[in-house]
């Protein structure tokens, strides 16, 4: 088969990627290794930016977003019994939404039957050839089947362990990484939050962070040793230290119920930089991780497709090839600063196991001046409701 742009992966980035260039008139073909049920099973992120949702509404995606997503005016950081409130809304007259990937992702999927937006899941041995020719392509193998997909672009949206970013030679690239020697630990379970709002905690046993999906469905987390393995954790043990770690900094107090899903999630830092290579373009995790701690992953996801549908669009409606020669630089640049957001709250946030007390001490001074200092917190909102595009 012959298509304009063949999109690797129907993650965030795939998905809405290929939405943009479908409003707009430009031929693409989406392959994806998993099933859609497993792809829904996932439980990832769940704060979006404006950055995010503002893409939904040109989509005219964001329907049950608004109906069901969750405004959030401010986000609390919390520790030693003392919480300090960071108000998003009035130090920048913004705010987020708590509506998670997976409803996401289901509104993405669900409008993509509805437009014709092609995706082809369960595609075996995905693999990409002469991205540095003028006539790239993809194969694949569905139902036992060898499959083609000829194009002018590729764009790798596979996550961090798909094919699209090792089909770039390690000559024409450079990485950059940083590994947390912790990992999160997390609970989804249909039990009303403990607060109205997001708390980020840093406790004398370890970060925890308490989250939501809606008024009755929580998600929280705890920092757990990178030795820990989800079956050493029973759902008692991980409420008793939940229940631990936010009292009494949370007014109602946690609320147990059966888990839906629990897992651990390693924290890294990681760019790869050169998101172009030929006719190959990356977005979104294949080119960039960064540690949870802010909820930055999805939406630079986000960002990075708004820079690269702009520029495909602009090439396909007029031959204009200056955005797509723009793209890496205008995506490193907002995704070095949220490298820098999410690096900083894991660093102030969590308890690292090489830390003395000296480390504690500028923690705690840390947090003690942005109790008192309006401008540093203005700092943490802006970056925390996500820099402009
Ligand atoms: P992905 O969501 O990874 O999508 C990539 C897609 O490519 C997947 O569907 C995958 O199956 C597919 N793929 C992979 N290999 C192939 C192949 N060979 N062929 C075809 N398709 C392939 N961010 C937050 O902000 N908050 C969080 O709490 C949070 N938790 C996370 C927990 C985990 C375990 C992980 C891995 C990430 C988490 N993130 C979180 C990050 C956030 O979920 C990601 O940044 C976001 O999913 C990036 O979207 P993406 O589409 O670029 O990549
Ligand atoms: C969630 C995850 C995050 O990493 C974060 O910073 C905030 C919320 C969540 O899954 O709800």
């Amino acid at each position: 088969m012959r298509t304009q742009v063949a999109i690797v992966g129907a993650g965030p980035s795939g998905l809405l990627l290929g939405h943009l260039l479908l409003q707009a008139g430009v031929d693409c073909v989406i392959v994806e290794r998993q099933s859609a049920s497993y792809v829904l099973g996932r439980i990832r992120a769940g704060v979006l930016e404006t950055v995010t949702t503002d893409l939904m509404t040109r989509l005219g995606i964001d329907a049950r977003m608004n109906a069901e997503g969750l405004i959030e005016q401010g986000f609390n950081l919390a520790t030693s019994g003392r919480v300090i409130r960071i108000d998003i809304a009035a130090l920048t007259g913004r705010h987020v939404m708590v509506y998670g990937q997976t409803e996401l992702t289901r509104d993405l999927m669900d409008a993509a039957r509805d437009r014709g937006l092609e995706i082809v899941y369960e595609a075996k041995d995905v693999a990409l050839h002469d991205v540095e020719s003028g006539a790239p392509y993809v194969t694949y193998a569905k139902d036992g089947k060898a499959q083609r997909i000829d194009c002018a672009f590729i764009a790798g949206c596979d996550g961090f362990h798909g094919p699209s970013r090792r089909a770039i030679p390690a000559s024409a690239a450079r990485e950059y990484e940083r590994e947390y020697p912790f990992g999160w630990l997390g609970i989804l379970a249909d039990v009303p939050p403990c607060h109205p709002e997001l708390i980020y905690a840093n406790t004398d046993q370890g970060f925890a962070l308490a989250s939501m999906r809606s008024a009755t469905r929580s998600r929280y987390y705890i920092q757990v040793p990178l030795t820990d393995r989800v079956e050493d954790w029973s759902e008692e043990r991980l409420w008793d230290q939940l229940a631990a770690r936010f009292d009494p900094l949370s007014s109602a107090g946690v609320t147990r119920g059966p888990a839906l899903e629990m897992s651990i999630a390693p924290l890294r830092s990681y760019v790869f930089e050169t998101m172009r290579h030929g006719r190959l373009f990356l977005a979104g995790d294949s080119a960039h991780i960064v540690p949870p701690t802010g909820a930055k992953g999805l939406n630079l996801a986000a960002s990075d497709v708004a820079y690269l549908s702009t520029a495909l669009i602009a090439f396909f409606a007029r031959g204009d090839e200056e955005g797509l020669a723009g793209y890496q630089a205008k995506a490193l640049a907002r995704i070095w600063k949220a490298e820098r957001f999410s690096w900083y709250l894991t660093k102030l946030m969590h308890r690292f196991p090489d830390d003395g007390s000296f480390e504690h001490r500028m923690q705690a001074a840390e947090l003690d001046y942005l109790a008192h200092s309006e401008a540093m917190q203005r700092v943490i909102a802006e970056n925390y409701v996500g820099l402009q595009l």
